[in-house]
């Protein structure tokens, strides 16, 4: 399997929740040790403002925001400033020589396959001592996601996705257990990690918010392979079959499963 295709993304439905969504990170970088960064990388940096924040809150010198999508990438565009700047890549086969002090990955890892071997490339890309922060949601088993790949097993969303079939889920497919992710780490020879399952109490202003949540993020894979008047559909009977197991709540509280990942070179 190959890594999720660009395009399909809107930032402006994924800025939404910006607020909620940016609480993972600030948990990210509080829990890097303190050390000087010359040179780092945020990989998935989607619409930049977070990788701006990175380098405002830890005094970065420099650091590159790394994305496939044209859209983030023309959003980000907008933090792009002194030591800031974006540029297109694929982060499952990113890596660079040992020369980085910190390699940032949030809410992006999910997307690719073989977490083993990305991982493996990303700390080929960081100096002695150098940290590895990276953060994953953990939520396949949720309904916003169960209710999602139930429904494009039926028609006509079925047909529709031809002999492939529909997308799969990259959270139920590629994410590892906490604990695998911790023995990863010790093979790939880190000496200090911390890994951690945090569920986020997000607390959202109606059910009905959660549908305009998932559109961010986890429908962005069938809007990019349903032809448009069907994702309108699909997202219709997503809705309805979502709040008949969720209720409908004001305000609704929204719990969020996520896995952080912190690690530092020997050196
Ligand atoms: C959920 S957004 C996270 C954005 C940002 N890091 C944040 O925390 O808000 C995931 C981002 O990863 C990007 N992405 C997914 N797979 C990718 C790949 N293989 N290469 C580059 N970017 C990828 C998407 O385009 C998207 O912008």
């Amino acid at each position: 399997m190959t890594s999720d295709a660009p395009a399909g993304w809107d930032p402006a439905q994924y800025r939404r929740f910006a607020e909620q969504r940016s609480e993972p990170f600030h948990d990210l970088l509080a829990v890097l040790q303190p050390a000087r960064i010359r040179r780092a990388v945020d990989l998935g940096c989607g619409p930049g403002e977070l990788t701006a924040l990175a380098r405002r809150t830890l005094d970065i010198d420099e650091i590159v925001g790394i994305d496939h999508d044209p859209a983030m990438l023309a959003a980000a565009a907008e933090h792009a400033g002194p030591g800031v700047r974006f540029e297109p890549g694929d982060i499952a086969a990113w890596t660079a020589p040992a020369d980085h002090d910190l390699v940032l990955a949030a809410a992006s890892l999910q997307w690719v396959p073989d977490h083993a071997a990305v991982l493996a490339r990303w700390t080929n890309a960081l100096a002695p001592g150098g940290q590895l922060a990276v953060q994953v949601p953990d939520n396949a088993d949720q309904p916003t996601h169960t209710v999602a790949a139930a429904l494009a097993e039926r028609e006509p969303y079925r047909s529709a996705f031809g002999s492939a079939g529909p997308p799969p889920d990259p959270v139920r497919h590629h994410v590892l257990r906490p604990e695998e992710y911790a023995s990863l780490l010790w093979d790939l020879g880190y000496v200090t990690q911390t890994v951690r399952l945090h569920v986020y109490p997000h607390v959202l202003p109606s059910s009905r918010h959660v549908v305009e949540w998932v559109r961010g993020t986890t429908l962005t894979r069938f809007r990019r392979t349903l032809p448009a008047d069907l994702y309108e559909r699909f997202l219709v009977d997503y809705e309805r079959e979502l709040l008949a197991v969720l209720g409908r709540r004001e305000p609704h509280f929204f719990p969020f499963r996520r896995i952080l990942l912190l690690a530092r070179r020997p050196g």
